[in-house]
């Protein structure tokens, strides 16, 4: 198990990193004036982070082929997707956090504008590489397009950042029953959408079957819900060095999170159950799903 997270680390996430290097923000026309418009995205890309939706994208190529280099531009697209989504998070007129990756957010850097711009510029980006840089058949790329447009919009990590911010300083107003379904759907969306299309790219870059994806979709679910109540528990009990970005934002926000309306050991054990619903589900892809049980087990134990 442990070789399989070794994989992760020393294989995939050193590729990941040398694509999302090597990709260039300059400015094509060399219009000097923008360039703080490409620094800021590459501040926020280049900064690290655990790059698990392209891992997951790789993860799930592999089940069906070897060549995992070809999965490299989506799975790229996911991410810069998702750090447009942490600099947005970070802003102001939303968690108004300082800390992120370790290094001051992007907007404290370069300013509120540029970092709202910086977020649009990378979701764009994302869809050109789709159309220029991922080697597949029209047919595939029109897939990948709307598996992410899906992930990343109203229904997916947009709407979910939406009632994330609705939702806020109204803990306590309504019956339990009522919160939690809410707080299953805005987990689902705002962090779970994302995972679960990073694992469907993978499969339909690789042309997978439909019991395949559906099998991979219904864990992406559960991972991506154990994502994020491994994320509120984090928000309260993790370190800030090790997490790399500030803690205590939910409590101070009055978010609605797992920790909030449960507390910390009803949160535990949900994630628990949610370890054990996940690993039930990779059962009969056996060992070809090393990589993804490994991953699951991470989930659930990090602390960052
Ligand atoms: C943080 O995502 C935001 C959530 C969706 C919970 P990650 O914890 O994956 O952040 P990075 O990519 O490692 O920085
Ligand atoms: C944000 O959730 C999820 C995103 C879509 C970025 P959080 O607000 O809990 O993420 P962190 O804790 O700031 O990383
Ligand atoms: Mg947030
Ligand atoms: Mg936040
Ligand atoms: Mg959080």
């Amino acid at each position: 198990m442990n070789e399989q997270l070794n994989i992760y680390l020393n294989e995939y996430v050193p590729r990941i990193e040398a694509y999302l290097k090597g990709m260039s923000f300059a400015d094509q026309v060399g219009v000097r004036l923008a360039a703080p418009l490409n620094e800021a995205m590459h501040y926020s890309v280049d900064a690290g982070g655990k790059r698990l939706r392209p891992v997951l994208t790789i993860m799930a190529y592999r089940l069906l082929a070897d060549d995992w280099h070809r999965a490299l531009p989506v799975a790229a697209a996911y991410e810069l997707v998702h750090t447009y989504s942490l600099i947005h998070d970070d802003l102001p007129a939303m968690d108004d956090d300082d800390l992120r990756r370790g290094r001051p957010t992007n907007h404290r850097v370069y300013g509120e504008a540029m970092a709202i711009l910086a977020g649009d510029a990378l979701l764009t980006e994302a869809f050109r590489l789709f159309a220029e840089e991922v080697e597949a058949g029209p047919e595939i790329i029109v897939k990948l397009v709307s598996g992410l447009a899906l992930a990343a919009g109203r229904d997916g990590m947009v709407g979910g950042q939406a009632i994330d911010i609705l939702s806020q300083g109204k803990t306590g107003q309504e019956k339990i029953d009522q919160q939690s379904e809410l707080l299953e759907i805005l987990h689902r969306r705002k962090t779970g959408a994302m995972i679960t299309g990073s694992l469907l790219a993978g499969v339909d870059l690789a042309e997978g079957d439909a019991s395949l994806r559906s099998r991979l979709a219904k864990f992406g679910a559960v991972i991506g819900l154990a994502f994020q109540v491994a994320d509120d528990i984090l928000d309260e009990v993790g370190e800030e060095e090790s997490l790399g970005k500030d803690i205590g934002s939910d409590r101070e926000l009055g978010k609605l999170t797992f920790v909030s309306l449960f507390g910390l050991p009803e949160a535990r054990l949900k994630l628990a159950e949610l370890h054990r619903q996940a690993v039930y589900l990779l059962e009969p892809l056996g060992e070809k799903a090393d990589g993804l049980r490994a991953l699951t087990d991470y989930i659930v134990e990090r602390d960052r």
